[in-house]
């Protein structure tokens, strides 16, 4: 049955752990607004990622610093309402969870005002506090480490692969392990070497959900464009399964064409009406032309006063 049919119960983070503990690899993709949540969801996606990426992806961004909270509980509700099954988790923007306070208040919005089930925040042992605050307040939380895009300032700016080094490695460990203690029910791995990103997954007990990670994590996860083909920017761990970039692309040309040769809109694109009614409303009719008939305006033009 399809997720928008009948009843269909939403996923909540125990079904994940239970995937998990079953060892199911464990999909999830970014999506932005309500008819991609809808597709995903209808093809059974168990976790759909509001991620920050919209900055860059939907809204022309150069990073993902510059994105609000306005914007994205505005496109995770859209991605809710699009949605049945699926468990939708919204991405904290830059700086909206800089204290316990400030995370609960926002992740509140993110549940109540959008209806996202879970939150994600980059960082381990440095947001380690805010991710137990929020487990305990009842917000479940999807850790972030590795690459973290809102902290590419502070390192170093150019995107580049995480934990290559004896002490980045050992850092990156023992981020993972602070995420995982802090309460969280699953970790993002960004830009991490499939050995490290191995290791960590062997060692929690919570899954890791790999992006550039290598093919070792619990789950998987990608910005929609990049598995779609949709987009100038092909990183080296996406793989397209579609070319809509050149699908639409080519729709719109072919549309242009139509339009330009007159052959859009056709008849089957085309609506008709009653001609007998439509004479009798412009007056053209012999009894209409002969008797100015009163039922007219007298600021509408009919055909007999042309
Ligand atoms: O914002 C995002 O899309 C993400 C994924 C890369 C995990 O954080």
């Amino acid at each position: 049955m399809s997720a928008t049919e009948g009843t269909v119960r939403r996923l909540t983070v125990s079904d994940i752990g239970r995937m998990y503990a079953d060892g199911e690899r464990i999909p999830m993709l970014t999506a932005y607004d309500y008819p991609t949540a809808r597709i995903l969801d209808d093809a059974g996606i168990p976790m759909i990622l509001v991620g920050d990426s919209l900055g860059q992806v939907v809204l022309g961004y150069e990073t993902t610093v510059k994105v609000t909270m306005t914007e994205m509980l505005h496109h995770t509700r859209a991605v809710v309402r699009g949605t049945k099954r699926a468990l939708v988790i919204g991405d904290m923007p830059f700086l909206t969870y800089s204290t316990p306070e400030e995370a609960t208040e926002n992740a509140g919005r993110f549940m109540q005002d959008a209806g996202a089930q879970a939150v994600k925040i980059e960082g381990g042992v440095r947001s380690a506090r805010i991710t137990e605050a929020l487990v305990k307040s009842g917000v479940p939380v999807m850790g972030h480490i590795g690459w973290t895009p809102q902290s590419q300032h502070g390192l170093g700016g150019k995107v580049k692969v995480q934990g290559k080094s004896r002490d980045a490695a050992r850092a990156l460990l023992s981020d993972a392990i602070a995420v995982q203690q802090a309460g969280a029910f699953a970790i993002v791995l960004e830009l991490v070497p499939e050995q490290l990103s191995a290791v960590i997954t062997s060692r929690l007990t919570i899954p890791t959900i790999g992006i550039g990670a290598g093919p070792h994590c619990s789950g998987q996860v990608q910005v929609i464009p990049d598995m779609l083909g949709l987009g100038d920017f092909h990183p080296k761990h996406a793989r397209a399964y579609a070319d809509l970039q050149g699908t639409i692309a080519d729709a719109t040309k072919r549309w242009m064409a139509d339009v330009t040769a007159g052959t859009f809109p056709g008849p089957a694109e085309t609506v008709r009406m009653d001609d007998a009614t439509l004479d009798e409303a412009l007056g053209r009719s012999a009894d209409d032309r002969a008797s100015a008939d009163a039922a007219a305006p007298a600021y509408i033009p009919l055909d007999r006063d042309l």
